[in-house]
């Protein structure tokens, strides 16, 4: 009776320490708070999700803008490692995306202007001649409707936004929706999927700049990154693709070994010049449509690399250039040209006037969906770049954080 009795309070004793370590672990949540309201009085709301190792995005639902992100350096520091304000407020003044979903179409369409079955469509001109990022009131400066969901492997927030016929001048009500999920092997997925009910052009992407060793903690020039590309699409003065798929072989836009993203940016090379630094779309190895690795980006301050992975064709390198020390960001932090740098996947600039590149057309009752994953861990040395997958199942995470 007595050894049953001991036995019963031990393994209380066990199920209830077993308990703790799993609280204390953590388990994947989503709070909600309100952040503020727009100048047309609508309610803006800031979700924070948080993983089982305590990795932070904070998200809100306008522009689906992610506010921070707090991923581990090597000895297991969170920092925020995206740009971004600290009040609604700076976020409705604001012209450059910081962690914004980009629609309906990410860069730009030459002249505002593209052609449909046999239709001209006149968009909204925002960047010179052209389009840019949607247009005046892109989908970076919409409130979305957001929906906490529930996943077995991390916290999610869906977005959901109704683009009506005409928006900013393009066609078809467009029934758009974005899932954000931080996963518990640190990574924060973006999936994309949109309807229409008139043939339509789509670009979907995401605008975060990052900074690795923390926002506002200087330049990101040090950052080591590797692009698996082999080709990239020069551009005229105006940011658009001139048709030519350059190879990147023997240009200061070879980073299919792992650079230092400062390491040529100033080279007397003519798309640099153009672009005051890079600003400029590559041609992603392996195939559209499955999910393979576009880049891997390795500060070695902190140990912090993040790695992209996407269904998309083409990713847009962009260096801040035009950040220029206007900016103040969260914690006072001013941003100085080149304090963060996006990696845009998405298709490629202009294609809806450039036959020859795939196409950004989405038919009525089609449906368009790309993923993207931004996937965080740390080391304590920089591994070698695997540049083998040009399709296929993803590289193993080193040293996981958290
Ligand atoms: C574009 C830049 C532009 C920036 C605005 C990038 O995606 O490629 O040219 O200045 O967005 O934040």
């Amino acid at each position: 009776m007595k050894t049953r009795c001991r036995f019963l309070i031990l393994l209380l004793l066990t199920l209830v320490a077993f308990g703790l370590s799993f609280a204390a672990r953590g388990q994947a949540r989503v709070t909600k708070e309100r952040f503020g309201d727009t100048l047309d009085g609508k309610g803006v709301d800031i979700y924070t999700l948080t993983n089982s190792h305590g990795v932070e995005a904070r998200i809100i639902n306008y522009g689906g803008i992610v506010t921070s992100l707090k991923v581990p350096d090597r000895n297991g520091k969170l920092d925020d490692v995206v740009l971004g304000f600290d009040n609604l407020d700076a976020y409705l003044k604001g012209r450059t995306y910081l962690g914004a979903i980009i629609g309906r179409y990410g860069n730009r369409i030459a002249k505002g202007r593209f052609t449909l079955n046999g239709v001209e469509y006149k968009l909204a001109v925002n960047n010179g001649e052209n389009h840019l990022h949607g247009g005046i009131k892109g989908f970076d400066k919409v409130v979305w409707n957001a929906r906490v969901l529930k996943v077995p492997n991390g916290a999610a927030l869906e977005l959901t936004y109704l683009s009506k016929d005409g928006e900013e001048g393009y066609p078809g009500n467009l029934s758009v929706k974005v899932i954000y999920t931080l996963t518990n092997a640190n990574e924060l997925k973006v999936d994309y999927s949109a309807t229409t009910d008139k043939d339509t052009v789509v670009n979907l992407t995401q605008h975060s700049y990052f900074n690795l060793a923390g926002q506002g903690n200087g330049d990101i020039l040090n950052h080591r990154l590797f692009i698996n590309a082999a080709r990239f699409t020069p551009t005229d003065a105006g940011s658009i693709p001139t048709g030519e798929l350059r190879r990147v072989r023997g240009t200061p836009f070879d980073f299919t070994r792992p650079t230092a993203i400062g390491a040529r940016i100033n080279q007397d090379y003519d798309q640099l010049k153009l672009g005051k630094g890079y600003d400029h779309n590559f041609v992603l190895n392996g195939r559209m449509g499955t999910l393979r690795q576009a880049a891997r980006v390795y500060e070695p301050t902190t140990g912090r690399m993040m790695e992209v992975w996407t269904t998309e064709p083409g990713m847009q390198f962009y260096t801040g250039n035009f950040l220029d020390g206007t900016l103040t960001g969260k914690d006072g932090k001013v941003y100085q040209q080149r304090y963060g740098f996006c990696l845009e996947t998405q298709h490629y600039p202009d294609s809806p006037n450039q036959p020859s590149f795939p196409t950004a057309v989405l038919r009525k009752g089609a449906r368009y969906h790309t993923t993207t994953t931004f996937r965080f861990s740390t080391s304590k040395s920089e591994p070698p770049a695997d540049r083998g997958p040009q399709a296929g199942s993803p590289l193993g995470v080193v040293d996981a954080g958290g």
